[in-house]
Parts: structure tokens; C-alpha cells; sequence
């Protein structure tokens, strides 16, 4: 197996795909913080499988992290995620320092309409920075193809929206959510959640499983299942920030399913402990 590039520079991340292109590979890129787990893995095998150069970006994006959240906790696993993605067969990992990525008054890009709902409103800032290291590692790593989770749904839709707005020559792909046995959705946030929180975690998944069911046994009213929603989660989180059902395109609340939706998302954020958890369900509206 062929060791795997470490691109810490833009310069030698552009020369490598270029040298890629050069040999007509199509590229995959997997933009990621690290603290790798399965969830990130299924990206990574999604580009593998699809793309002739794989490179995975490990990047703790400092513009992302509002001031009271977790930047200096963040989990910094670098030894282990290198290991991860050499046994892969990943063709390139670039790891830029944030004085590499940031310059003094640096640039930003202004966001679309998605991202002002949801995480828009209890993270402010989250998506600005987002928006903006994204298009900075696609322009460092310049691939054809790009992988993310629906785990981040809105994150995936302002990204994809960014894309198609700033003309991106990129293909956006997003594969589903990989969870453990027990439902929880992975995340690099997990490790911060003491046994007693992980059971009251598992609420999240149990909920949004509650509303796919009450609307495959025919229950039209989303208010009702978000209002459920809010009432079967609160007791078991410290707080609860969303959990409704939106339009899968434009992220707004759907009240009455049996109008021309096909699918809504139901989409939860709360707080267990010190841990705020992401987690959400697609659900076909059958008609
Ligand atoms: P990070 O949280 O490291 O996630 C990187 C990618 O992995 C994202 O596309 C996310 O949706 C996906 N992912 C996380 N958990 C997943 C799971 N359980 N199943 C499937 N995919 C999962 O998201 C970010 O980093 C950053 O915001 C980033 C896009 C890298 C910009 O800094």
C-alpha cells in the first residue's frame, strides 16, 4: 500500500491535486475536524468507492466555534485518525495550522436563507464559518466529488447551497447517518457523555423514531408530532433547543403533512450535561 501524503500547506495540497488531475484521477474530498469515527469512515469508504484520489481534511476550524462553545475541549485525536485512514488506503490528508487557513481580517462568505433558521439561531456564527472553511478547503483541495453526513442536515444543505451559489465546479454528495447498536448518532461529541448521559441520550433517536411511526400510521398534523416531539424529549435532556418537522428544502416547519410533501426531516437539538446533540430523520410521507 502506497503511504498516505500529509499536505500541511495550500500550496502542497493544490500541487497534489493537481499532480492527481494530471494522472486524470477524479478526486474525493471529505472535509472533517478529526477525532475520526465510524460516521466520518463512511465518508471516506463513500469516496473510495466512488473516487480514484481520496483526500481527507482534518481541520479544527476556530471561525465556527461561537464563544461559549467547545473549541479549546474540542477532541484532538490526530494519532489515531492518521492510523484510521492509512488502513483505508485514503491517498491524502491535508492538516492545515489555523494560521495557514486565517489571515488577520480575513475574508467571509455572507450565507443563504437556510442557514438562518435551526442551528442559525442558537449558534449564530456557526454557518458563517462553516460556509467559509469549506469553500477555503475546496480551493485548497480542488476535487471533483465531496462527501458529508446528513447527520449535519442543515450543515449540508447551506454547503450545498454555497456550492450551487458560488458556482463550485463540485459534486455534493450526503450519506446517511451511521449510528451505534444502541440508536445514538455518532458523533465526536459523544466521548464528553457519562454512561448515565448516553441513556438519557438515546431519547433523541427514540423520539424522532416516535414521529416516523406516527406519521407511517397516518397522523397528518405536524404541529401535533412536533408539540409530542418537544414533550417526549424534554424530561429525559437538560434542554432542548429544536425538535420539529421542517420542509426538507426550504427548513421550515410543516404543519399539515398531507399537503404535497413527500418527505419531511424531523430534526432535534439538545443539551445532555455539558454535551449539545444533532440528530435527524428523513421520513416519506406515504400518500
Ligand atoms: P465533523 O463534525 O468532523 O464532521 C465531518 C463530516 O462527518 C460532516 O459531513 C458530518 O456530517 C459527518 N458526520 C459526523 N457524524 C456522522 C455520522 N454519525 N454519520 C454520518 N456522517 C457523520 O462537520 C464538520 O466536521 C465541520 O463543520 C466541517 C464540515 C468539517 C467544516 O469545518
Amino acid at each position: 500500500m502506497q503511504a498516505v501524503q500529509i499536505w500541511k500547506t495550500i500550496a502542497e495540497a493544490q500541487a497534489g491535486c493537481a499532480a492527481f488531475r494530471r494522472a486524470s484521477k477524479r478526486i474525493g474530498v471529505v472535509p472533517t475536524m478529526g477525532a475520526l469515527h465510524a460516521g466520518h469512515l463512511s465518508l471516506v469508504r463513500g469516496s473510495l468507492a466512488e473516487c480514484d484520489a481520496t483526500v481527507v481534511t482534518i481541520f479544527v476550524n476556530p471561525t465556527q466555534f461561537g464563544p461559549g462553545e467547545d473549541l479549546s475541549r474540542y477532541p484532538r485525536t490526530w494519532n489515531q485518525d492518521l492510523a484510521a485512514l492509512e488502513d483505508l488506503g485514503v491517498d491524502a490528508v491535508f492538516s492545515p495550522t489555523v494560521e495557514e487557513m486565517y489571515a488577520e481580517g480575513t475574508t467571509f462568505v455572507d450565507l443563504p436563507i437556510i442557514a438562518t433558521p435551526l442551528e442559525g439561531v442558537h449558534r449564530p456564527g456557526h454557518f458563517r464559518g462553516v460556509a467559509t472553511v469549506v469553500m477555503k478547503l475546496f480551493h485548497a483541495v480542488p476535487a471533483d466529488a465531496a462527501y458529508f453526513g446528513q447527520k449535519d442536515y442543515q450543515q449540508a444543505m447551506v454547503v450545498s447551497r454555497v456550492v450551487q451559489d458560488l458556482n463550485f465546479p463540485i459534486e455534493m454528495n450526503v450519506l446517511p447517518i451511521v449510528r451505534d447498536a444502541d440508536g445514538l448518532a455518532m458523533s465526536s461529541r459523544n466521548r464528553f457523555l457519562s454512561s448515565a448521559e448516553r441513556r438519557r441520550a438515546l431519547a433523541l433517536h427514540q423520539t424522532l423514531r416516535d414521529a416516523k411511526n406516527r406519521i407511517e400510521q397516518g397522523c397528518r398534523d405536524g404541529e401535533e408530532i412536533s408539540r409530542q416531539m418537544l414533550h417526549s424529549l424534554s424530561p429525559c435532556v437538560d434542554s432542548v433547543d429544536y425538535a420539529l418537522l421542517v420542509d426538507p428544502s426550504t427548513l421550515t416547519p410543516v404543519a399539515d403533512l398531507s399537503l404535497k410533501h413527500p418527505s419531511v426531516v424531523a430534526l432535534i437539538a439538545a443539551h445532555v450535561g455539558a454535551t449539545r446533540l444533532i440528530d435527524n430523520e428523513i421520513i416519506a410521507i406515504p400518500h
